[in-house]
């Protein structure tokens, strides 16, 4: 038996022994054993527990557990209780004391076992043994051979099998180390999962590896394929379609009248590679050329606009181990939102998610599994990234990275990692990737001070203003003017904007309008795509089921729901910010002049004509439609801009609209839908869209008031009743209610709670008070014409307050049984109001657990007003329930924006709401403070009342928790304010 007794390899720095040239991920006719599956397993606690004999051959593991490979084990047991350890979450900080490359004697260990049949015509004497992702060491037994070690935990490592493999029974046996050197250099901002977490393999041995090289030339149109291959014997090249046939690899070929690959047309040519043996590879290429011209970052000769996501590897019950299912639903949903780009945030992903970027077409950022975080709260001291004794690691990460995924055409830019500090190590990855491709552009981060090894300048969460300073080259100047000049030369890339934690972001079409002014700006991505919940049960018999997040698992520190922060709810159901995005960054952009009767259609793609696309418009009378028809838009070249005069046909149906004398909005919606399926959507999604108001309301009739008479308690004023003490409304015909009264508080977003940058909005919002905000009553006054109320609303101990005038009027309204009620409020701060306010509206309560609600206006998704610009007006209908929007951490949610007229049909009757001339809308049906309170959304339960928020403003979302909070229009300042809202019933 080899040494299984030493453990050096654990905490040593070396990146692994016994292993194989790193090469790219690809596919072979030749034989596969799949290994995935069923395995043996036992968790130690550490080096100190381990099974003395357990590679050995004839070890008896009968007694052990059974756990699926691929998988990380914490994950095991869920949704119920987690069987193997507990997932942790960390941001920044290690889950251990830093001191490398030292990690804890408490080390979970697991110790897999799997017996395999070897066919009599598998070539055993020329095999390797591949996984391809163990978190986060690892040692392998081959028939009780030790064949090496590993770390590096998103990266492929291979093991010569032969000389270990056989024919008929083998076993092979696995130690996978929770906590290693790796692990300082893994400190990504994700849950520490454990395992052997993607495929493992035997494969035959045939072809080493082969790197193709193909370019593309726009000015003549021709493309170059080189394949440089690496034995054995001689291997031919053979493209069918480019007329290549058995041919040298290395040609170069050149070919006319090639298609170029791109994001937009993912143009690949299959073709194969074949080895004297016999065997066959397949291959995809994509011809493109990436390169920077005046600053600008181009492929094929254009310009290219990254309008991204940064994806990490997520299932909320299987953790890092995803199917190909999930991969492809991942590109699908980024597809179809708009969504162009991808950086694979913080590490490769599985090779085959890859595959489907270069077969759908998205553009790769494509990142070393690479971060060490948690040394910058201790000032980098003993940084991984400029020590020579780490080297060898980081060199080793780096050739792994672009050794697997050097074979793919939606791979345009290597990035070495994230948030690593800088240093000689990382300059040294940088220039080895340099001198192996020089077809592809290098990122990182962490170099923006002098960009001195990189070819991009990359920023993150930097605010609008500074962004167009670098988008005109004026950001601030580097210590060193040479790095200082060729920084200016540099494109410029958001690798992280718009920070899509729970409610929010805010903000993104000011970024958008930035990136679209700038030729230097070349996008950015959205950190991050999905939420990274765990799907748990509330407890051992009770199955309702929520999201977990940091803390939920007792970890000892953690950085609770900031794991929460995609643009996907953990189940990938699309969030609000989703929608906001697709909206903000659809690829036309069609624009309605009701004043010339015209569209316009710029199309902002890279190399797409419009042509794809059908357009149709759509006029709706109050949200009804009205009329409808298809437009006939001139197939408009990229960069270009088209205008088309309204057809016959929506003039006549605008003309029948003015003419009915609804007196309500007529809207005119024109929307662009694929006119054919493309690979990943089908004929008639919606890919853009615009809308015009072509005829306002007309004004509502003027208001006959009634006259407010007091009885003993009550006051009436038409079919409305008031308390007399509390000036509340506490009935209106037959419908019961309670309010409305003026409300500044919302139940904190995330942004509103945290502050990257700056002290959290909640600090303020604290020590103002508005969290205990008292409403103090100092007059109602019936008259003639209606009843004002009067009141003050001001928090214990501060001297500053908000005077607030109710003042109602009613009418009996043009139908029997309904009776028009208006209330006008108008507050005015006194004293001093340095902070803004979170909302300024008026709420109220009615019974009920759930109502149908309708109405007209901006939907159907909730909207604020630094995130509105996917919702378009018109008519919807839902329900309260369908109303909330399950932020994996309760908070301010479902506001329709600037509604013009609601109806809520609850048990107890219905209530109609009519904006004068618009109000924002939220029901729920629990209160503000339960809403806070909640951890989880199955802390929520309807109480018996609908909640009712009627604002007039909210405080915008902004991105504080990561970024910059809402910009100066979108601040909700304490000025003086007036609003008004009508209501009425019907039975
Ligand atoms: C960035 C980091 C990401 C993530 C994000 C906050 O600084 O690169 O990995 O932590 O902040 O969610």
């Amino acid at each position: 038996m080899n040494d299984h007794h030493s453990h050096a390899y654990v905490e040593d720095r070396s990146p692994g022994t016994g292993r194989l040239r790193p090469r790219a991920a690809f596919a072979s006719d030749l034989p596969v054993l799949r290994l995935d599956g069923d395995w043996r397993f036992r968790l130690a606690s550490g080096l100190d527990d381990l099974t003395a004999d357990f590679a050995a051959p004839d070890f008896d593991d009968g007694a052990w557990d059974l756990l699926a490979v691929p998988s990380c084990w914490q994950m095991t047991g869920l949704p119920g209780e987690p069987r193997y350890g507990a997932p942790a979450y960390t941001n920044i900080h290690y889950p251990f004391p830093v001191d490398p490359p030292r990690v804890p004697r408490h080390n979970p260990t697991g110790e897999y076992r799997r017996e395999f049949d070897v066919p009599d015509a598998f070539p055993a004497a020329a095999a390797v043994l591949r996984f391809e992702g163990v978190d986060s060491a690892f040692a392998v037994w081959l028939n009780g051979i030790r064949l090496g070690d590993g770390k590096g935990s998103r990266l492929t490592t291979e093991f010569d099998a032969a000389g270990a493999l056989r024919p008929g029974r083998n076993v092979l046996a696995v130690r996978v180390h929770q906590w290693s050197s790796g692990s300082y250099l893994e400190d990504q901002d994700m849950w520490w999962l454990s395992g052997i977490f993607r495929s493992v393999s035997v494969a035959a041995r045939g072809i080493e590896d082969f790197f193709v090289h193909a370019g593309y030339d726009h000015e003549s149109g021709r493309g170059t394929l080189a394949v440089d291959v690496t034995g054995p014997g001689q291997v031919s090249l053979t493209v069918p379609e480019l007329g290549i046939t058995g041919a040298d690899p290395a040609g170069p070929h050149v070919i006319d009248g090639v298609r170029p690959w791109s994001d937009e047309n993912p143009r690949l040519y299959q073709g194969e590679l074949v080895a004297e043996t016999g065997e066959r590879i397949p291959l995809r290429i994509g011809f493109r050329t990436v390169a920077v011209v005046d600053g600008v970052l181009t492929v094929n000769g254009r310009p290219i606009s990254l309008r991204g996501v940064n994806r990490h590897e997520w299932h909320p019950l299987t953790g890092r181990t995803l199917t190909g299912d999930t991969m492809l639903a991942d590109v699908l949903l980024m597809k179809r939102h708009n969504v162009n780009a991808v950086r694979t945030s913080h590490y490769p992903p599985d090779h085959r998610f890859l595959d489907l970027c270069d077969e759908h077409g998205l553009w790769v950022f494509c990142e070393g599994d690479l971060e060490t975080h948690g040394f910058e709260p201790g000032g980098w001291h003993r940084n991984p990234s400029d020590d020579p004794a780490w080297r060898e690691a980081y060199l080793d990460r780096a050739v792994r990275l672009v050794e697997r995924d050097k074979n793919h055409p939606s791979v345009i830019v290597w990035s070495l990692g994230n948030e690593s500090g800088t240093g000689a190590n990382l300059a040294a990855a940088a220039a080895w990737i340099r001198q192996r491709d020089d077809s592809r552009l290098i990122h990182y981060e962490g170099d923006w001070a002098s960009c001195s090894y990189v070819d991009l300048y990359s920023r993150m969460y930097i605010g609008v203003d500074e962004l167009a300073a670098v988008g005109r080259g004026q950001e601030a100047p580097t210590a060193d003017p040479a790095d200082d000049a060729r920084r200016r030369s540099l494109p410029a890339v958001l690798c992280e904007y718009g920070h899509a934690m729970g409610n929010g972001p805010g903000g993104l079409s000011d970024y958008q309008q930035v990136i679209e002014a700038h030729r230097r700006l070349a996008g950015g991505f959205i950190w991050e795509w999905i939420d990274h919940g765990i799907l748990r049960h509330a407890g051992q018999d009770d199955h309702r089921s929520f999201y977990a997040y940091g803390g939920d698992f007792g970890e000892e520190v953690h950085d609770g729901n900031f794991v929460a922060d995609g643009l996907l709810f953990p189940d990938r159901t699309p969030s609000p910010g989703l929608v906001e995005y697709k909206k903000v960054i659809e690829p036309v952009r069609i624009r309605i002049d009701p004043a010339a009767c015209r569209i316009t259609v710029l199309n902002l793609h890279h190399v797409r004509h419009s042509g794809y696309l059908d357009f149709r418009w759509t006029v709706e009378d109050g949200g009804e439609p009205v009329g409808s028809g298809s437009l006939a838009v001139p197939a408009t070249a990229p960069g270009a801009t088209s205008t088309v005069e309204w057809p016959a046909d929506l003039t006549a149906a605008l003309d029948a609209a003015r003419k009915d004398g609804s007196g309500h909005e007529v809207w005119l919606t024109v929307t662009a839908v694929l006119a054919a399926d493309e690979t990943w959507a089908a004929a008639g999604h919606e890919v853009a869209w615009g809308q015009g108001l072509v005829v306002p309301a007309a004004a509502s009739s003027p208001f006959p008031p009634a006259a407010a008479i007091a009885h003993d308690g009550y006051v009436a004023l038409g079919s409305a009743r008031f308390d007399t003490r509390s000036g509340l409304l506490v009935r209106l015909g037959d419908l019961e209610l309670d309010g409305p009264q003026l409300d500044v508080w919302r139940a904190p977003t995330d942004n509103d709670l945290l502050g990257a940058f700056a002290e959290p909005q909640i600090t303020a919002w604290r020590t103002a008070g508005l969290d205990r905000m008292h409403h103090e009553v100092l007059r109602v006054a019936p008259d003639e014409s209606g009843l004002t109320v009067t009141a003050r609303l001001a928090a214990a101990g501060s001297s500053s307050g908000l005077h607030v005038v109710y003042r109602w009027t009613a009418c009996d309204g043009p139908d029997a049984g309904q009776a028009r009620l208006r209330l006008e409020t108008t507050v005015t701060p006194d004293g001093a109001w340095p902070v803004p306010l979170p909302r300024l509206g008026v709420a109220m309560s009615l019974p009920g657990t759930d109502a149908e609600v309708e109405w007209f206006g901006p939907g159907p998704g909730e909207a604020y007003r630094d995130s509105r610009t996917a919702a378009r007006v018109g008519r919807y209908r839902s329900t309260v329930a369908a109303m909330q929007t399950p932020y994996v951490r309760p908070q301010e949610n479902g506001n329709r924006h600037r509604v013009r007229s609601a109806r809520i049909t609850a048990p107890g009757g219905t209530l109609l709401i009519t904006g004068a001339p618009v109000i924002d809308l939220t029901v729920r049906p629990w209160s503000t403070r339960a809403l806070a309170a909640a951890a989880h959304q199955h802390d929520l339960a309807p109480d018996g009342r609908l909640h009712l928020h009627l604002d007039h403003a909210h405080h915008g979302l902004g991105s504080a928790a990561c970024g910059p909070g809402p910009s100066a229009p979108d601040v909700l300042a304490a000025v003086t304010a007036a609003f008004a809202v009508e209501f009425s019933t019907t039975r």
